[in-house]
């Protein structure tokens, strides 16, 4: 009987909760109202002869290397950052490396590296989701191939400082060192210069987010030239579609939709962040697009009751840490508005409030 290899059995299966997703959409960390109307414009425009061809990434690479104010050969792009993740998998890790993670954190480092046959290590967050600088260092392993750090996490919204990124890429050098930058433009800071003093470093950057495009499915992997040839040998020349590539151009031009929608998405997160004060909710405080909350023993009514209010956000519970944890995305002020009256009525209807301070 033909027989997956031994990683791949082993591996967790993982099913994020697309289905029926109707309604204000604040579970995912899109973006809530969509791309810019110039991408809109784009996608009309495609005729069946463009969708007859392969698709050319190249020209569309090396627009986005200039505009990150990179060489062509320091970018790829890539199907996502998952796409992104799954290529410094299979370029770095042999079975029985080792492969670093911090805990809470995106779910796909860990899938990926395990479907290789390496050991993944979890080094569990500091208290209050801070960055595990010291226990992270003290993990590095001559066996230690590749170090993934989401900046800013997900699902807790905690950024590193560039300092300790940096020292820990210096610390193991022979170990890929990914930024997974995915929330950049809701932070604004980037390791994205360092990537040519330290050639073991790679920055990922997504246009699934801020960029309203995750249906897309772009995303950036930059790193030091010698790498990003690789990199590049095991990635398929057509991993972007073209009707990505098409649209991609658009979206680069037009940062003034981009700029609006992120000043929208920092005053609803202080929004946000004030009213989960009121209610007595606790919170980390978050430097991306959404912000994790600990609702307590209720978390799955809460977001029962709000997707029967027509809301919909992410029970994190199930994370390591996170038990009680709700994620919520932050979008438009308008949205905001729709949250605050529903946030402040469901914790009230369910008696949500002081008793899940912890
Ligand atoms: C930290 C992080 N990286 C990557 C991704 C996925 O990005 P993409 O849609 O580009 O694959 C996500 C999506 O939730 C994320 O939170």
């Amino acid at each position: 009987m033909l027989s997956a290899r031994a990683a791949v059995r082993s591996m967790k299966e993982y099913h994020p909760p697309l289905a029926g997703r109707t309604g204000l959409r604040l579970d995912f960390n899109e973006n809530t109202v969509g791309a810019s109307p110039r991408v809109l414009e784009k996608l009309r425009q495609l005729d069946a002869e463009q969708l007859a061809r392969y698709p050319e990434r190249e020209p569309v690479e090396r627009m986005t290397a200039q505009f990150l104010g990179l060489q062509p050969e320091e970018v790829l792009l890539t199907n996502g950052v998952d796409e992104a993740i799954q290529l410094l998998c299979q370029t770095y890790l042999e079975a029985g490396d080792q492969a670093l993670i911090v805990v809470p954190t995106f779910a796909m480092y860990e899938l990926f590296a395990a479907s290789t046959g390496a050991q993944v290590i979890c080094v569990p967050a500091q208290a209050d989701f801070r960055f595990p600088f010291e226990s992270l260092i003290e993990r590095i392993t001559p066996k230690t191939r590749l170090i993934a750090i989401a900046n800013p996490n997900n699902p807790t919204g905690a950024v590193a400082s560039a300092a300790d990124l940096l020292r820990i890429a210096r610390s193991a050098p022979e170990a890929a060192v990914l930024i997974d930058e995915a929330y950049y433009e809701f932070y604004g800071a980037t390791l994205l210069r360092e990537i040519r003093a330290l050639p073991n470093l790679f920055v990922a950057r997504t246009f699934s987010k801020a960029y309203g495009m995750a249906g897309l499915r772009v995303g950036i992997l930059a790193g030091s030239a010698t790498q990003m040839k690789m990199v590049r040998k095991v990635a398929s020349p057509y991993n972007v579609n073209a009707v990505a590539l098409a649209c991609l151009p658009a979206a680069l031009e037009d940062q003034g939709y981009v700029d609006r929608y992120v000043t929208e998405v920092r005053r609803g997160r202080e929004r946000l962040e004030e009213k989960l004060r009121q209610l007595g909710i606790k919170f980390w405080p978050s430097q991306a697009n959404f912000v994790l909350a600990r609702i307590g023993a209720l978390a799955q009514q809460f977001v029962a009751t709000m997707a029967g209010r027509g809301i919909l956000v992410r029970d994190r519970s199930s994370d390591p840490g996170c038990a009680g944890c709700v994620r919520i995305t932050v979008g438009t002020a308008e949205q905001m508005d729709r949250l605050m009256t529903a946030l402040e009525e469901t914790v009230q209807a369910l008696g949500v409030g002081e008793r899940s301070l912890v």
